[in-house]
């Protein structure tokens, strides 16, 4: 008896090793499920894990007369572990149809979660291409700071799409955390005399038989989806090229012309200012989008075509949304807590530009804020010592003063402590060591020390991470 079973036990055992030794080497793979979020300490399910996305071809048919999208994602990626089922992030509009690999896939949803499950599962390692096709109204989210992003609808027949920081998944399903950054095909279909705006440069603009025009956009260098934009309407369009040969490309609420012209006029001069101080300018495109006066509680640097909510009151808010082009774009968080790297480096950039062109030194922006004197700056009795810059309290904080401003004395106490020749070369090293690439609070102290040879620990204990207002 007892010799019977132990036998019966080896033959089952020899059958599962064999089915196990299949199973590694032949045709079938035993994928798990990509995890559903990347936790982000702000927005835990944001973005999704498994995958990286390398490409997202968007095609977006929008009818501005009943503000209907039609949308066609092609989203190619690469499987990180064997995957059954994997995520997107996506929210409202309805999903139509999801292949995977040219076969149909099936899909749920829950909540901001679109979970496709591929007839075959994927293998580590393996590139693959998903395809999403949806329709509807996209909604508009209020973030958790109030404000209004995802797609927006302007003046009586446009909209914008935009997604700082989870807007994105609004208007196409994607991969929507900073970390994962891909190349973009963005085309875009309107009616006949509206036009539309994405990233990068407008390969082809062809009007179709049907009496509407297709707009099609490239971005080579990599994006992170909050940076994605589209803007649909009727605008003025100003092509140009900067000194040095960067493309330029703005388009204008026509209502917006006249104020914007003298702002905008100074984009080339700063675009070739950015390349001195901080190291080529990292993208082939420059340019921006000015929308109807009260679209947007904000400007936004979506990646090379910033986008304004009117036209822009000052020169400095245009140098702001350039300078996230290197601050931001190019060199992106690894994560909304990391947000000062973006905001700090774009306002402390605006200090530079105004040292640099007769105004305030960043001296003494740096002394109003700490004296609360808006003589110099508006912002300076704000509330910008709440909260230690790299830990905002909750994701309503992200985008506080204490980020913008806490963030840019960081900055400037860095200067103060190894001198403006090692500081200016920290700035692009940093812009170029990390170009199109994440980083991350700890990645730059530590890079910042390395690169000056200062200990800097006592900078960052009390002007980064220091809860109580520094002296
Ligand atoms: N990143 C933008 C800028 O400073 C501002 C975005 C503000 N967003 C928000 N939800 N409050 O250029
Ligand atoms: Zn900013």
């Amino acid at each position: 008896m007892e010799q019977r079973a132990f036998s019966r036990l080896a033959v089952s055992a020899a059958a599962a090793l064999l089915a196990l030794t299949t199973a590694c080497t032949g045709g079938t793979v035993q994928g798990r499920p990509g995890a559903s979020g990347l936790r982000d300490p702000y927005f835990p399910k944001a973005g999704n894990g498994g995958y990286r996305v390398d490409h997202y071809a968007l095609d977006l048919d929008y009818d501005p007369a009943d503000g209907q999208l039609h949308g066609t994602a092609v989203i190619t990626a690469r499987a990180e572990q064997g995957l059954s089922s994997f995520n997107l992030d996506f929210s409202g509009l309805k999903v139509e149809e999801v292949t995977v690999q040219g076969a149909g896939a099936r899909y749920n949803r829950t909540g901001n979660e679109l979970t496709v499950r591929p007839a075959e599962d994927l293998k580590k390692g393996e590139v693959f291409v998903t395809e999403v096709d949806y329709a509807g109204k996209p909604k508009t989210l209020v973030d958790p700071d109030q404000s209004k992003e995802g797609w927006i609808t302007t003046g009586k027949d446009g909209a914008v799409g935009v997604g700082e920081p989870v807007g994105s998944m609004t208007w196409f399903p994607g991969n929507h955390h900073p970390s994962d950054k891909a190349a973009y095909d963005i085309t875009i279909t309107v009616p006949k005399g509206y036009e539309a705006v994405s990233n990068g440069e407008l390969r082809t603009r062809t009007d179709l038989a049907d009496g509407r025009t297709e707009f099609a956009w490239h971005s080579p260098e990599p994006m992170a989806s909050y940076l994605a934009t589209a803007v649909i309407g009727r605008y003025k369009v100003t092509t140009g090229r900067t000194p040095s040969g960067v493309a330029l490309y703005t388009a204008v609420a026509p209502g917006e012309a006249a104020a914007s012209a003298a702002p905008l006029a100074r984009l080339p001069e700063m675009v070739e200012w950015g390349s001195g101080r901080f190291g080529p300018y990292p993208f082939g495109t420059a340019g921006a989008v000015v929308l109807p006066a009260g679209t947007l509680a904000y400007a936004l640097e979506t990646q090379t075509k910033p986008v304004f909510s009117g036209a822009p009151e000052e020169d400095e808010l245009v140098l702001h949304e350039l300078a996230h082009q290197w601050f931001g774009n190019s060199v992106s968080p690894k994560s909304w807590k990391d947000m000062w790297l973006n905001e700090g480096f774009a306002v402390y950039a605006e200090w530079l530009w105004a040292e640099d062109h007769g105004g305030p030194t960043a001296q003494q922006h740096f002394d109003a804020f700490l004296a609360g004197d808006t003589e110099v700056d508006d912002h300076a009795d704000s509330d910008w010592d709440a909260f230690p810059p790299a830990d905002p309290p909750g994701p309503e904080d992200i985008s506080g003063n204490p980020v913008y401003y806490r963030g840019a004395m960081v900055l400037h106490r860095v200067r103060q402590e190894v001198g403006d020749e090692k500081f200016f070369a920290l700035l692009r090293g940093w812009a170029a060591d990390h170009r199109h690439a994440n980083a991350s609070t700890a990645d730059f102290t530590a890079y910042a020390q390395e690169k000056t040879g200062h200990d800097l620990r006592k900078v960052w204990d009390v002007w980064l991470y220091g809860k109580a207002r520094p002296r």
